[in-house]
């Protein structure tokens, strides 16, 4: 199978209508939002051709998604008893999440993230009324289990109930957390009564050689929940859908979520979605294996081109994390929440100067300023042509 980065022309891509190939002028390359430049899996396009045919877009119905994504679970992970009679289709990630967190906490109360961390996980939980703890991540960009056990104790000793909403794996550093990190991860959990809503959107893009664990497979996590979607390693962000899952001390908890919230996802991204976790295998190994051609060129291409930025080699996910803050860009972050497009810092000044769209690394909360994201899910030549930009950019000012 071809790479499926390669297959998309710069001029096809310029023609999307999506978010990232329109928030900037024609002559800025995009490497931001998470959405990837490829083609869609074939039994994907030809599943959403299906329905169209059959003028099947009526409302969703039914166990299939979690069902496909359940064997997926077993072949992939070897997670072999995701029941499915503890899911529920809900209408992309985030509202998941927002859902499951309504179920286990109220309004005033405490939501701990791992800073930095995407930024909307700060929007949605203090839109929703919850208050945000950051415990951020250690300097290797993973998660530090001395931090997160003062934000829980700190979080639980000021009442109320606490949530957490994992990552996993992290975006923006791309770690993979072990086994034995989310082992402990379910220990203090459990003894500081914390509830877990583990995000596993981008699980599917973890390389063979960096192994996903399901968060709800790890001992001690029976009271957690999972967010699982085919958003990301599929690219079908844009057909929204996401199946919840709860452990099995979590069913009850899950059951009392509005049935209607179930008819949020478009039945046409219950049926992609469905579709890639079911057939979608032999596509995406070939999407991994792009990535894992341009994770290492993004390295190479940092080396030669960006003296000073350090690349935090990413083990999973599409996105990589560099550290801009040799570089002295002063961050001048808007007041209040910032949102995923708001640009500072160095983020700013490689749009201006390089025409290269990055996302700022202070949308990830603590820990992001004079950092940007990457997006490397895209072809090697537009990847080599934005970094030598945004070398020749730095060049001309050092
Ligand atoms: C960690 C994480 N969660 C959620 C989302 C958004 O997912 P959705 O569009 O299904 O809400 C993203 C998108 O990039 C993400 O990176």
């Amino acid at each position: 199978m071809t790479n499926p980065f390669e297959e998309p022309t710069l001029e096809q891509l310029r023609r999307r209508t999506s978010m990232k190939w329109r928030a900037y002028p024609a002559d800025v390359l995009p490497l931001w939002v998470a959405e990837m430049d490829v083609n869609l899996a074939p039994t994907v396009a030809a599943a959403i051709h299906g329905a169209v045919d059959r003028g099947d877009t009526g409302y969703p119905h039914g166990t299939a998604y979690a069902e496909a994504v359940a064997e997926f679970a077993s072949q992939r992970w070897q997670w072999h008893d995701l029941d499915i009679g503890r899911t529920a289709i809900v209408p992309d990630v985030m509202l998941g999440v927002v859902e499951l967190l309504r179920l286990v906490t109220d309004r005033g109360d405490a939501v701990i993230v791992n800073s930095p961390v995407y930024a909307p996980f700060y929007a949605f939980v203090s839109h929703d009324g919850r208050r945000v703890i950051e415990a951020t991540l250690g300097i290797d960009g993973r998660i530090d289990l001395d931090t997160l056990e003062q934000a829980f104790a700190r979080a639980a000793g000021s009442g109320g109930k606490v949530a957490y909403l994992l990552c996993n794996p992290h975006n923006p550093t791309g770690a993979v957390h072990t086994v034995d990190e989310l082992r402990e991860v379910a220990e203090l959990a459990r003894r500081f009564g914390v509830r877990v809503v583990s995000d596993e959107i981008h699980a599917p893009l973890v390389p063979p050689g960096a192994r996903f664990t399901p968060y709800l497979s790890v001992p001690g996590a029976e009271n957690a929940f999972a967010v699982l979607s085919a958003s990301k390693a599929w690219n079908l962000c844009g057909i929204k859908a996401a199946v919840a899952i709860a452990g099995a001390e979590a069913a009850a908890d899950l059951r009392r979520m509005p049935e209607e919230v179930s008819h949020g996802p478009s039945h046409l991204g219950v049926i992609s979605h469905a579709e890639a976790f079911r057939s979608g295998g032999i596509w995406l190994d070939a999407v991994l294996r792009g990535l894992d051609a341009n994770r290492n060129l993004v390295g190479a291409l940092v080396d030669q081109h960006l003296p000073g930025v350090k690349y935090l080699w990413p083990q999973g996910t599409y996105l990589a994390w560099l550290d801009c803050r040799q570089l002295g860009f002063a961050e001048h972050a808007a007041d209040g929440l910032a949102v995923v497009s708001d640009l500072s810092g160095p983020a700013r000044w490689f749009l201006d100067h390089a025409h290269v769209a990055l996302s700022s690394g202070h949308v990830f909360g603590t820990g992001g300023d004079g950092h940007v994201r990457i997006n490397f899910a895209t072809s090697q030549a537009i990847l080599t042509e934005a970094v030598s930009r945004m070398g020749r950019a730095l060049s001309g000012v050092q």
